[in-house]
Parts: structure tokens; C-alpha cells; sequence
């Protein structure tokens, strides 16, 4: 099965850089800024990764992501998922980055973009893996402030290809950014938007028809509601599904009642995502993997969650 997958061409559409800063590079990082942290060692950090619920996992994320402060922190980090990337057979990705996460603690964005681009660039270049970027603004934080983040984000234009919506999902609806959505759009960016994840079915409605997402990140709450899968059907609107945080996060309690392979039975266009892999045990293979040992994922149906994330790719080459 891994060497099987690894050879299996995939694109990765949803994948928080921020949540793949892997224990040891934390650790690194943390040395090279002279910061303190609050574990003593790799091992009690990768304990306090066991978290239970989506808002227990964001404190955590959040706190991991102070050690990144220089231009070079925000190059190693995305140059080590491009590694990864490369060893599992990744030939695309779409990578999200929370700017506010950043710009709130005082790090210039341009600082955060140019180490990322300058990444992404090499990862063309050394290793043939196509990329673009989404900036992600975070739902937990006011529409105002949305604005200033794109507002900040505009002279870098070239740098990303869409912007998208984390953090926080219950109490946030996306009708509350419809309107940075819009101008988000009017400047020719992608939109996309987590829904569905802690959030109700009608979460992925609002994004849809108030934002008017052209992909929804998680998405596996629409099955609650069969005139909501009837139109993803129809409109092939493509849902990023990330198994192994699911679980992680207890959206499913285990791996074997997972709903994925239904989703992608009912015609649904799901595909597979890590979301954050240094938190949630894996990369993309891993959550393959986990598919064929808990569900009796077919190759057959592996082969099509790969195509389905070839296709749903905003850039292609
Ligand atoms: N930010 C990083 N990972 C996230 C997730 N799974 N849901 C919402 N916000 C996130
Ligand atoms: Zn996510």
C-alpha cells in the first residue's frame, strides 16, 4: 500500500501551513528566536498535541505558531511540508496561511509572505511541485479586520490565488464575511471557506450562496441534509475532507464511522486532505492509509480521491 500510494499523483487543497510546524522545527525555532516555551521537551509537546475538540486544538496552534518570526522561519517551515509533499507523491498543493495570526503579534506581513513565496518558488523549481496560495482569514476575529488583512495583503497580489475561512466555526456563520468575500472576488481571487466541519449544513449553504465559495474545506456535515448533497452533486462542488482531524477533533469518534466513502459514492466531489499533520499523527498518505485500514478503501476509490484532487485544483500548469 505506501509505496503504492506514494506513487499515486495527488494534489493537497487543504493544508494549514501553520499545522504542519512539526514538534522538532518548533523546538528549533523557539532555540534561534531565544523564546521560552511552555513544555520541556519534544515529548511532552507531541503530549499536548492529544487535543479533543476543535477550540482546544486552535489555543494550541496558536501558541505554536509564536515561534515563527523571521522571513527564514516561514521558509524552513513551508520548505519541510514541500518535502513531504515530494516523499508521498504530492505533485500539487494549495496551501492556507492565517496572516492575522501573524500581523496580530506584531510580525510584518511582508515578512510572512516573502518566506512562503520564496518557498513555494523552490519547491517549483527543485522539486516540480506546483503551488498556489490562500490567504485565510480567521472567523473569530471581526469583518473589519478581514478588510485591513486583504487591504495589507494587496500590494502582494501576485503572491496568492484566493483567500479562504478558518479558525473558530460555531458562532462565526460565514454570512459574517460576505462582504470581504466580495471584494475578494472583485480583485480576482478564489474564495473557498471551512464549513461543515463543527458547523451546521447550514454553514455550507451560506458559504455557498453568500460568499460563493467554489470549494468547501471539510464539508462532511452536508450529509445531514440531502437537498444540500443533491446540489454539491449537481454543481460538483468540491469538499477538501480531512479524515485523520476529524477523528482527532471528534467531528467522527472513530475512523471506522467516518463517512467519506459514502460521500464519494453518493457522487459527491470529496477529496483527501491532512488539514494540520504535525497535530492530527499524519500527512496525506497516512490519511490514504488510514481510509484502507478502517474503511476497506478500494484502490479504485483511492485512484478517484486522487483525480477528484487533481481536478478541483485552482491552478494548473
Ligand atoms: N485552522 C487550522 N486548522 C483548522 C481547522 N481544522 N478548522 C478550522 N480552523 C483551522
Ligand atoms: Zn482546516
Amino acid at each position: 500500500m505506501d509505496n503504492w500510494l506514494n506513487a499515486l499523483a495527488k494534489a493537497e487543497l487543504h493544508l494549514h501551513l501553520e499545522g504542519a510546524l512539526e514538534p522538532e522545527l518548533l523546538f528549533q525555532l523557539a532555540e534561534r528566536n531565544r523564546i521560552s516555551l511552555p513544555w520541556a521537551d519534544i515529548d511532552s509537546l507531541r503530549q499536548a498535541y492529544a487535543c479533543h475538540n476543535l477550540q482546544e486544538f486552535l489555543d494550541l496552534y496558536y501558541q505554536g505558531a509564536n515561534v515563527l518570526r523571521e522571513e527564514q522561519d516561514f521558509y524552513d517551515l513551508t520548505w519541510a511540508y514541500l518535502c513531504k509533499c515530494q516523499a508521498q507523491g504530492v505533485v500539487h498543493c494549495e496551501p492556507f496561511f492565517d496572516p492575522q495570526t501573524h500581523t496580530e503579534r506584531g510580525i510584518p506581513l511582508q515578512r510572512v509572505i516573502a518566506g512562503i513565496s520564496q518557498a513555494l518558488a523552490d519547491g517549483r523549481r527543485q522539486l516540480g511541485i506546483s503551488s498556489g496560495l490562500i490567504l485565510s482569514f480567521l472567523r473569530h476575529l471581526s469583518e473589519e479586520q478581514a478588510f485591513a488583512t486583504l487591504a495589507e495583503a494587496m500590494p502582494w497580489r501576485d503572491s496568492f490565488i484566493g483567500v479562504g475561512l478558518d479558525s473558530s466555526e460555531l458562532g462565526h456563520p460565514p454570512s459574517k464575511f460576505q462582504r470581504v468575500f466580495a471584494k475578494a472576488r472583485s480583485e480576482g481571487l478564489h474564495a473557498v471557506a471551512h464549513a461543515g466541519e463543527e458547523g451546521p449544513p447550514a454553514y455550507i449553504w451560506e458559504a455557498l450562496d453568500l460568499l460563493k465559495v467554489e470549494r468547501i474545506d471539510h464539508g462532511v456535515r452536508a450529509m445531514e441534509d440531502p437537498r444540500l448533497v443533491q446540489r454539491l452533486v449537481d454543481e460538483q462542488i468540491p469538499l477538501t475532507v480531512c479524515p485523520l482531524s476529524n477523528v482527532k477533533l471528534r467531528v467522527f469518534d472513530d475512523m471506522r464511522q467516518h463517512t467519506i466513502l459514502s460521500m464519494l459514492e453518493c457522487g459527491l466531489k470529496v477529496t483527501v486532505n491532512s488539514d494540520d499533520p504535525a497535530y492530527f499523527g499524519g500527512y496525506l498518505n497516512e490519511n490514504f492509509q488510514a481510509l484502507h485500514d478502517s474503511l476497506g478503501m478500494s484502490q479504485a476509490q483511492a485512484r478517484q480521491l486522487a483525480q477528484n484532487s487533481l481536478d478541483a485544483r485552482f491552478v494548473r500548469n
